[in-house]
């Protein structure tokens, strides 16, 4: 069997109003170039993830836009809640034929799970009590299955000081679930605006860059990097192994606001 091909997009902050420019750089035609990017050049894929802050500040219109140029790709995507989105809204707007907002999805012998780790009004990520559950009900029940998890909090520390402390706040029971299950085989995150690849004993825990701007890696404040946008790609194979990688789009950030102290 072949490999499947996911690609994941993480941190879109599309704003509420087309054109709207954030740090400034349109984020909605970013995530339109970081999309047609990863699939002109690595597509076509079996599904597309998008792990969270898809928008800046929620509203139905931005959720509709994101959705429309979703629907072009003729893809199975599965959309998470980041810290800035309203799942709510994005229940009802990301949810027409093969975008969803599905927690669970089996393709091809691979599980995929997409846990919510908002908190909210708060930056800072926990796994509620009943996702937990759901998270140790769906592996027991799926047990022969390898998987693969994807929440927008990352769950170990990636480094840069001031984003640790926004981590999924009960970590340690997170990844103590995880490890009582050989099945699971890595964890994607968002929400960094960088990228990682670490080890948690047997499984790979992964960062995806944003497909707007990205944080300075390693620092220990609030600071903006000109590396450009990218995304993440997954090849899953049938036996439980997997690789992945990450692309950038080929571009300057020239318009980006490098002395913004907040987003
Ligand atoms: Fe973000």
């Amino acid at each position: 069997m072949a490999a499947l091909k996911l690609l994941q997009l993480s941190d879109l902050h599309v704003t509420p109003h087309a054109g709207e420019l954030m740090l400034g750089i349109d984020t909605e035609a970013f995530f339109q170039q970081t999309l047609k990017h990863a699939v002109d050049r690595h597509g076509p894929f079996d599904l597309i993830l998008l792990t969270g802050d898809l928008a800046q500040d929620p509203c139905a219109d931005s959720y509709r836009r994101i959705c429309r140029h979703l629907s072009s790709y003729n893809t199975r995507c599965l959309c998470l809640p980041g810290n800035h989105d309203d799942f709510g809204l994005m229940q009802t707007h990301l949810h027409t034929g093969n975008i969803g907002c599905d927690k669970q999805l089996v393709l091809d012998g691979w599980l995929i799970l997409m846990l919510n780790s908002q908190k909210i009004d708060s930056p800072i990520g926990v796994l509620a009590d009943d996702e937990l559950a759901f998270l140790a009900r769906t592996l027991e029940s799926h047990a022969g299955l390898p998987t693969l998890i994807a929440v927008h909090h990352h769950c170990i520390a990636s480094g840069s000081s001031w984003m640790d402390t926004m981590r999924i706040q009960n970590s340690a029971a997170f990844l103590a679930l995880i490890k009582k299950h050989p099945q699971v085989k890595a964890v994607t995150c968002g929400h960094v605006h960088q990228t990682f690849t670490k080890h948690e004993g047997q499984i790979a825990l992964f960062a995806a860059p944003a497909s707007c701007f990205q944080f300075t890696p390693h620092s220990s404040e609030f600071s903006i990097d000109d590396t450009p946008p990218g995304y993440r790609v997954f090849r899953l194979y049938g036996d439980g192994r997997l690789q992945s990688e990450v692309f950038r789009l080929p571009i300057k950030m020239t318009d980006l606001d490098r002395n913004a102290r907040e987003y």
